[in-house]
């Protein structure tokens, strides 16, 4: 093969050099040397997916030919980008990196809009924003978004493509990076792709995975998970117009693209790359591992996802190499991982930190979150998380069955009663949470709602019952407080930071009724967002504790590049990690429980040392490394020896 591979390199050469020819030297040796680095894999990838056509070698050259063409259409200002990335390749490890998270017409009115929220973003010290699905979709059902009728054009009602190019540019001027979505495992129905299938075109229904009759479409439903089963049961629906059954993992008008045809990936590489030239710099690669379809399998992490992805990363890295991506695979903790690395997604969503948390304050248990993350949390130093502790989706539980049986727990019973603690129908929950696509085969369920309703404050509002508010803020203080120090990108989802509770109305809205998802999309106000600094209530002091932790972040190093120690703390409330060696050393303890708990001087001096006076950064309290140091419910503490 690599013998092969080379030949076919200078082959490949020749017959880009005339595209190379109208950019300037100094541009031509940038390219070239990109080219010839990543060439190897990408060839390697690409012939690994097809490889085997006789056509292959005119898609290759095709796929070149538009990395150069990107990089030619390129703007100065995000070529200095790309250089400014490519000395600090790590950026999104550092402790000053904080996301947030917002739709455009729910946190502004549309894309313009969110120039004037800059000042407010800068408030969080965010540096990574993402802003929700903003692409053209259907009218009425699109699953907020998900369902993309055009990559290049911007749903009518927020705006227009330059909005974005004008706000990607206004934002990094900030050093914010935009983060977008690219859902590239379907289109919506109303795609023109979709609409050729639609009209007959054979060509173009062989961008989807179309099928004249069941036979088909039973065997692979055979071995398919159902991610909708309310929406419909199976994988695929009936088109009429056509008389076929389509694949669509999730809704009937999203479509599942056909990655074994080559003109698939040729077409979403290029709207892949028109994206980073309108200057989004992290795309998040949605429902990444249902990309590679596979008879006899449940067609989720199978290889020829990750090959996919590969060979996309490769093709930015020519275009535009400040492009990272971020993985989206909500699935099985096993699998999670295996998206994670530098020449695939650098950063990923840890939705086992966010499942365990809530798993951990509804059984006031650490055990099974310090478990996983003692074995889970570690992935290579070039990656970093993205953690979180809700998003615009469910809450799935997504533990390992494994790791909880090592603990004693049933996975599918324990799931059943997370479940009913978080809708509430567990005697003495706090939470007011709204159930997801229940499936009654299988006895899944999922979990929506906004943070301060899970975690009780919607109930304490209800019952005018402060303490239960008190308690509500310490819950969400504490979970934030986990994914601001233990290393990554906390991702803030905005609205968490004001404590804004569930927003029912969408029970009225006949395109989102079905979908519950919804209750957790909450608009922000405009005069709240402004005043915020003076509000004396629950969401004041919500938004004051969330600026507390984030300047305790930013000035300590430690919780930029260092490793992550898990630590047994003896108690089955406490979650204890510690960050940065020796001297720097912190350790970060918090109570998942409404009890009172001691840390023990045993966990002190191990990790900081016999003897020494300790500082909490977010009390600011002085302790002694020889006594215990007794928590309150949900109360954590950062600690550090004085010097
Ligand atoms: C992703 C999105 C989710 C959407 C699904 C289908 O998982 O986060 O909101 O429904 O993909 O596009
Ligand atoms: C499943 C999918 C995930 C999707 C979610 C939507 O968990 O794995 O991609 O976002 O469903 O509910």
């Amino acid at each position: 093969m690599k013998s092969q591979a080379g030949q076919c390199y200078n082959k490949l050469l020749s017959r880009l050099k005339p595209y190379l020819k109208s950019l300037s030297k100094s541009d031509q040796i940038v390219l070239l040397t990109r080219i010839e680095n990543e060439y190897p894999a990408i060839f390697g990838h690409l012939s690994t997916l097809y490889g085997s056509r006789a056509d292959f070698f005119y898609h290759l050259e095709e796929i070149f030919k538009s990395a150069i063409v990107t990089y030619k259409n390129r703007s100065d200002d995000l070529k200095k980008h790309d250089l400014k990335r490519s000395k600090n390749p790590n950026w999104h490890s550092s402790e000053n990196v904080i996301g947030a998270v917002a739709y455009a017409d729910l946190f502004a009115d549309n894309i313009n809009g969110l120039n004037k929220r800059i000042p407010y973003l800068k408030k969080l010290k965010i540096n990574y924003f993402h802003l929700m699905p903003f692409f053209d979709c259907p009218d009425g059902e699109n699953d907020g978004g998900y369902a993309v009728s055009d990559y290049r054009t911007v749903r009518k009602d927020l705006g227009s493509i330059s909005d974005v190019e004008k706000l990607a540019k206004n934002l990094r001027k900030e050093d914010i990076a935009l983060v977008a979505d690219f859902v590239f495992n379907h289109t919506s129905n109303e795609h023109t792709w979709a609409k050729k299938a639609l009209s007959g075109d054979k060509e173009f229904q062989d961008y989807y995975y179309m099928f004249p009759d069941r036979t088909i479409p039973d065997q692979y439903d055979a071995t398919l998970r159902e991610i909708f089963p309310d929406t419909r049961r199976g994988s695929f629906t009936w088109v009429d117009e056509t008389k076929h059954w389509v694949w669509t993992t999730f809704h009937n008008y999203q479509w599942d693209l056909n990655y074994s045809n080559p003109d698939v990936f040729r077409a979403i590489a290029s709207e892949m790359l028109f994206l980073a030239n309108k200057g989004v710099e992290v795309l998040r690669l949605d429902a990444i591992a249902f990309t590679g379809k596979k008879m006899g399998t449940t067609s989720e992490n199978q290889n020829d996802a990750h090959i996919l992805v590969k060979a996309l990363n490769g093709i930015t890295n020519i275009a535009a190499p400040a492009v990272v991506f971020k993985s989206e695979a909500i699935v099985h903790p096993d699998f999670v991982n295996t998206y994670i690395s530098e020449d695939e997604c650098e950063l990923s969503y840890n939705p086992l930190l966010m499942a365990l948390m809530w798993e951990a304050l509804a059984t006031r248990d650490t055990k099974l979150l310090h478990l996983s993350m003692k074995s889970r949390f570690q992935i290579d130093d070039s990656t970093s998380w993205v953690n979180y502790v809700r998003s615009h989706d469910d809450i799935g539980w997504t533990f390992s069955d494994e790791d909880a049986a090592e603990l004693g727990i049933n996975g599918h019973d324990h799931r059943s009663f997370l479940n009913r603690f978080y809708s509430g129908e567990f005697p003495g929950s706090f939470s007011r949470g709204e159930a997801f696509q229940f499936n009654p085969d299988t006895d899944d369920m999922r979990i929506c709602g906004m943070a301060a309703s899970l975690t009780g404050l919607e109930k304490g509002v209800e019952n005018d019952d402060p303490n239960e508010c008190e308690l509500s803020i310490k819950r969400m203080t504490l979970m934030y407080a986990v994914t601001m120090f233990i290393g990554g990108i906390p991702l803030i989802y905005l609205g968490d930071e004001l404590a804004l509770l569930n927003d029912y109305s969408y029970k009225q809205n006949d395109h989102k009724k079905s979908d519950s998802r919804w209750v957790h999309r909450v608009e922000a106000d405009e005069k709240l967002l402004s005043k915020i600094d003076q509000i004396d209530d629950h969401r004041g002091r919500m938004f004051s504790n969330m600026v507390k932790l984030i300047n305790i972040r930013t000035s300590n190093k430690q919780i930029g590049e260092s490793p992550t120690h898990f630590h047994d703390t003896q108690s089955k409330h406490l979650f204890s990690f510690s960050r940065g060696d020796d001297d720097d050393k912190i350790l970060f303890t918090g109570n998942f429980s409404e009890h009172s708990v001691a840390i023990t001087p045993d966990l002190l001096i191990q990790n900081l040392g016999k003897k020494q006076v300790l500082t909490d950064f977010y009390t600011e309290r002085l302790f002694s490394s020889m006594g215990e140091i007794p928590l309150e419910p949900y109360q954590f503490v950062l600690l550090k020896k004085n010097s």
